[in-house]
């Protein structure tokens, strides 16, 4: 079947956490203007479109995840007509502008909580989760995702509300057909000016049914996202993108069927999930089982060939920077920043690169003062009550806390690493001054030039979205390899995922076929060195037109 009809199945997409990007104003807070300043830059990379994490009007209690008006841009980011300009300005370079869509839940600040607050029956009312209750008696034991109950006690109602992530956050009533309507006209809003598509938050999590416990995948959801899909995308020529922790393979076959009548891929994590404690949390570290990853993402790759598509990514605002978690972000950070980068953007699906990424930007190591995000302070506090040994708390946070992808971007060596004139609203990693943009741009042998040229090899070679995925070496402890395939052509991929030297018989695998791309340069793959012999971190690109 056809699988490159659709634009954003030839499209590598990078996510922008507006508040960390580019201030214009000197108020230490990124903004819409200052992202259209750097969109040349963006042009540079070669990106087709552009995510960015909300920028609605917001009181911040989760940085713009707790929106009071969907309609209107938050003063902090600039106005509706910067959106509007970014909007024209990214499209005269052909990018497109991806929305984050917030809708499990509002702000507490919502015109319609603050209605709903006022009374059992206030039209509004029943735009949100209510039970009712008696104070100090929770109505069951669920737990809201940023720590503590998932319901909230207003004395004036007798009720409680449920909240699956902060207080601030309460979850809206998907049951009631005024919501949904409500929701879609604000999007039919948002398309007609324009924008390229739409990202759903935690969009897994609106068919709840707190009575029975359920939270991920209850048994309207579907139902619910095809009638948001045949009300709203549908009408437009647009990428969705879901947000579904909860995925599983079957289920993403329906989330992102070709008929087109849910999303055009979602966001699935069970690769992500992958180096943490068996029942445990997060927080609850494991080192990385790479049998297990190789599994997984071959598992995707191979189920949802010809009936449904990937989203590929190994970052975005909530994870750790991937050259700190899985690669090496001392003594081979270039090396394995690029080899990730291959490993990634070899498979079938759309690409996505976070911010920072395309320069190995790495995790920081702040004292716990100077860490922003709720769920990463709430942790900190918790575990601190039910007494973990602080160092241990502070390894979680290092390794896992959503800050890490939140320090600013660094754009050069200067005060600030050129993200503002101010103050940043979270420090800026003092490893600026050799990680940055400056420094990359238009250097040959940079990580950004890599990305660079992997985006140019997708847009040049049909094969990289539309040929069938193969593991090969599926048991080796060390290397990631791959073959792709259409009547064409053939790719193969080979990753050496660790820091060691090592052998295989690469030229079994790789006869007739030219190399296309390698992370150690051209040069250094002198006939002295054998192609059989794979250095530290060492990505290799190899391709045939038959
Ligand atoms: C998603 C967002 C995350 C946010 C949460 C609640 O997981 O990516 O940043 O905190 O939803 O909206
Ligand atoms: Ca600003």
């Amino acid at each position: 079947m056809g699988q490159t009809e659709k634009w954003w199945k030839n499209a590598v997409v990078y996510q922008i956490y507006p508040r960390s990007f580019q201030d214009s104003n000197g108020d230490g807070i990124g903004d819409l203007p200052g992202i259209i300043q750097r969109l040349d830059y963006l042009e540079t990379l070669g990106i087709d479109a552009v995510w960015l994490s909300p920028v609605c009007r917001s009181p911040q209690d989760d940085n713009g995840y707790d929106i009071s008006d969907y309609q209107d841009i938050d003063p902090m980011f600039g106005t509706l007509s910067d959106m509007e300009t970014l909007i024209r300005e990214a499209g005269k370079r052909g990018i497109r502008i991806i929305m984050d869509l917030v809708l499990n839940h509002t702000s507490d600040e919502h015109p319609w909580f603050r209605e709903a607050l006022k009374g059992r029956d206030n039209p509004y009312h029943d735009y949100y989760v209510w039970r009712d209750g008696k104070e100090g008696v929770l109505p069951n034991d669920l737990r809201a995702c940023f720590g503590g109950p998932a319901w909230e006690w207003v004395p004036e109602l007798g009720q409680y509300y449920l909240h699956q992530f902060s207080v601030r956050q309460p979850d809206l009533n998907w049951e009631s057909p005024k919501v949904r309507r409500e929701i879609y006209d604000m999007i039919l809003w948002w398309m007609e000016k324009g924008v390229g598509g739409f990202r759903l938050d935690v969009i897994d999590q609106i068919a709840k049914e707190p009575d029975r416990m359920i939270t991920n995948n209850g048994p309207r959801l579907h139902e619910f996202i095809q009638e948001l899909s045949r009300e709203t995308f549908q009408k437009g020529d647009l990428i969705t993108v879901g947000e579904a922790w909860g995925a599983t393979t079957e289920l993403a076959k329906r989330y992102s069927n070709p008929d087109g009548s849910e999303f055009s891929m979602v966001f699935q994590f069970e690769h992500i999930g992958l180096d943490q404690q068996e029942g445990g949390e997060k927080w609850d570290l494991a080192p990385l089982p790479f049998r297990k990853l190789k599994e997984v993402l071959g598992k995707w790759q191979t189920a949802l060939y010809g009936c449904g598509w990937n989203s590929l990514f190994w970052n975005n605002h909530d994870l750790p920077r991937i050259v700190s978690r899985w690669g090496n972000d001392c003594v081979y950070r270039t090396e394995s920043a690029k080899m990730l980068a291959v490993l990634l953007h070899g498979m079938q699906g759309t690409p996505y690169i976070y911010q920072g990424e395309e320069l190995g930007m790495t995790n920081a190591r702040y004292s716990i003062e100077d860490y922003r995000d709720i769920e990463l302070l709430n942790m900190y506090r918790e575990r601190i009550a039910k007494g973990y040994p602080k160092e241990q708390v502070m390894e979680s946070v290092y390794a896992k806390g959503r800050d890490n992808a939140r320090t600013p971007m660094q754009w050069d060596a200067g005060p600030q690493a050129g993200f503002t004139d101010g103050t940043p609203w979270i420090k800026v990693n003092p490893n600026h001054q050799e990680i940055n943009a400056a420094s990359q741009v238009g250097v040959e042998g940079s990580v950004f030039e890599f990305y660079r040229k992997l985006i140019v090899l997708r847009k040049t070679f049909p094969i990289f979205a539309d040929g069938r995925f193969e593991m090969l070496l599926e048991d080796d402890e060390e290397i990631f390899a791959y073959r792709r395939e259409d009547t064409e052509s053939r790719l193969l991929v080979v990753c050496n995922f660790f820091g060691n030297t090592v052998s295989r018989p690469i030229s079994k695998l790789c006869g007739g076929m030219d190399l296309i791309l390698t992370n150690y340069g051209s040069s250094a793959d002198s006939p002295s060195t054998s192609c059989e012999t794979l250095r530290p971190y060492e990505a290799r690109i190899y391709y045939q037109h038959k």
